[in-house]
């Protein structure tokens, strides 16, 4: 285990080394390890280090908000709102490797007319030792690695915490005083909620993603859960009022893991599953059926795409 004490001077040596006179970029995502990464990278150069926040319409609720709240410190933050573009470049793909390329694509280049903009020649980079591993992989393409580096020509990259597991990060995130809500929130994929909607991406589907992965993270926030999510998995008969609908069924998931590579499903018990039914049933018409995920990784991965 890593001592964050001693970890922060060292890692902010590294950054000013690595930076000098030149301007940075990062992308902050809200998670735990932008946003530490951001933290450290902004305490050791500060406005010569622009981080950008890309609001692609995937985000968990509430999520634009926090970051401006919490990063309103840094003069530099950027902030881009990018919803649409990104609904009009998921119009239509179904497929979970072509969302991802999609997002990706679109989110290199909301990233790219930023770093130009302020004459960026180096990036920073939350990547942690886990996500190089499976990138390695690639049992999914994630695209917060490897993907900016290759397609921007900068003259450095800069991953301080390269070699730090998750809870490392969130030892480091309490040391230099992150919120709770940023050090202790689940860790969230780069392609947010496109990956918790089976099929294609549409602004109903999200609106019920967004909504039921609420409720879900405040429900089992008491089983300190790796991972909680809910997905919308397809549609089935249900009944609403005196009516036969045909509405969306909600998975909801939550499990235990060191690293993701590996998880176990949680059990939850039953009331608290209740819960979860009525309130995502009762706060969305549309939704016909809740079901829980009893599959651990393997053979399942974590998200559903
Ligand atoms: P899976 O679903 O592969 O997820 O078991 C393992 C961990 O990785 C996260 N994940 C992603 N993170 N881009 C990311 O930045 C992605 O495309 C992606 N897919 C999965 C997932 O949330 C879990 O923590």
């Amino acid at each position: 285990m890593v001592d964050a004490e001693s970890f922060i001077p060292d890692a902010k040596a590294e950054i000013v080394e690595a930076i000098g006179d030149d301007n940075a970029v990062i992308a902050l995502s809200g998670g735990v390890d932008s946003s530490t990464a951001a933290a450290l990278a902004y305490d050791a150069v500060g406005d010569q280090l622009t981080p950008v926040y890309v609001d692609t319409g995937l985000m968990r609720k509430g999520e634009t908000e926090q970051i401006r709240e919490t990063f309103e410190y840094m003069d530099s933050l950027r902030i881009v709102d990018a919803k649409d573009r990104f609904l009009d470049e998921l119009d239509g793909v179904t497929d979970p490797e072509e969302k991802r390329h999609a997002i990706g694509e679109q989110f290199i280049r909301e990233f790219e007319e930023v770093a130009r903009d302020v004459d960026a020649d180096h990036l920073v980079q939350g990547t942690i030792y886990p996500d190089r591993i499976e990138s390695e992989g690639t049992i999914k393409s994630h695209h917060n690695v490897g993907g900016l580096p290759e397609r921007i020509d900068f003259d450095g990259i800069v991953e301080p915490m390269a070699d730090l597991y998750k809870d490392e990060v969130r030892d480091v995130a309490r040391a230099l005083d992150l919120e709770e809500i940023i050090s202790e929130r689940m860790p969230f994929p780069g392609p947010g909620l496109a990956v918790r909607i089976i099929g294609e991406v549409t602004e109903e589907k999200l609106g019920v993603a967004r909504e039921a992965n609420h409720v879900v993270e405040e429900e089992l926030e008491a089983y300190d859960p790796w991972q909680a999510l809910a997905a919308v998995i397809g549609k089935a008969t249900g009944v609403k009022g005196d009516n036969r609908v045909h509405g969306w069924v909600v998975a909801v998931r939550s499990v235990e893991s060191r690293d993701g590579m590996t998880a176990r499903a949680q059990e939850i018990d039953w009331e608290t599953l209740q819960r979860i039914q009525s309130r995502i049933t009762g706060e969305n018409e549309s939704v016909a059926r809740v079901v829980y995920d009893v599959t651990h990784k393997p053979p399942a991965t974590i998200e559903y795409e």
